[in-house]
């Protein structure tokens, strides 16, 4: 019986290029196929950042959502949906796979960190052999480019989602030193909101595309109210500051 591919989770890392572990980059350049999640009619991140390393010769599977916000996800819909979608891409990949190929599926950050990598995981890791490789977080560029230490000592770190209710956010935010909001984008109101509850506003910083171009930094307490964020921002609450 032929052996089958082997199914690659790639982090690419937040967006700089120079940001590519050499791994990384050995297996993307070494896969016939190459497969990465976008907004419909956009380039995608992922896209982007390994341009400059993708061949002619190489298969791109896009694997294109049906909707990203269009639908909430405590709609029925959303999870109904999506598992649809996620069990199309799977069988995607997994004829290429079946077929001896190896496919790398690329990802913004890291693989295993928010990204809809897993979903494919979760599908095919039984029936395949897998291999992921981890990548630099949006998070870790995003305090690097604010240049502010994050944790010191024993701080304890919260990562919270902006998705969740700001009621949610304050209580979390009262057993932490530090936090890292992601998915911050059209839930920055909340999440402000929340952080001023929490008396943390003043603490806060926001990075907008960290470490990507268009990248800015600024004390989330100077920035209009009424600006929207764009999808690649993160909100960072720095621990305790000079400890030493
Ligand atoms: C679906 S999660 C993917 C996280 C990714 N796998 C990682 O390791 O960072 C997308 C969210 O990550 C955050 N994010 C990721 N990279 C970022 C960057 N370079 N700059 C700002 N925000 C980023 C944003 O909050 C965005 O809404």
């Amino acid at each position: 019986m032929m052996p089958t591919g082997t199914l690659y989770g790639i982090g690419l890392g937040p967006g700089d290029p120079e940001l590519i572990t050499l791994k990384a980059l050995r297996l993307l350049q070494a896969s016939p196929v190459v497969a990465a999640f976008s907004k419909a009619g956009r380039t995608g991140n992922a896209w982007t950042i390994a341009a400059p390393h993708l061949r002619e010769d190489q298969t791109r599977l896009r694997l294109e959502y049906p909707f990203t916000l269009e639908v909430s996800v405590t709609d029925p819909r959303y999870h109904r949906e999506m598992g649809v979608f996620y069990e199309a891409c799977a069988a995607r990949l997994a004829e290429h796979l079946e077929a001896g190929r190896d496919v790398a599926v690329i990802c913004e950050g890291d693989p295993f960190f928010y990204g809809s990598y897993m979903y494919l995981h979760d599908r095919l890791v039984e029936r395949f052999p897998v291999q992921v490789v981890p990548g630099i977080t949006g998070m870790s560029a995003c305090w690097t480019q604010a240049n502010t230490p994050i944790t010191h000592g024993d701080d304890v770190l919260t990562v919270l989602p902006g998705t969740l209710p700001e009621d949610t956010l304050v209580e979390r935010l009262a057993h932490t030193d530090a936090a890292v909001f992601m998915k911050v984008g059209r839930n920055l109101p909340r999440v402000r909101s929340a952080l001023a509850r929490a008396g943390m506003l003043e603490r806060a910083l926001l990075v907008e595309r960290g470490s990507m171009e268009g990248e800015r930094v600024q004390r989330l307490a100077e920035r209009a109210e009424d600006e929207p964020a764009p999808y690649f921002t993160i909100v960072l609450v720095p621990g305790r500051q000079g400890v030493r």
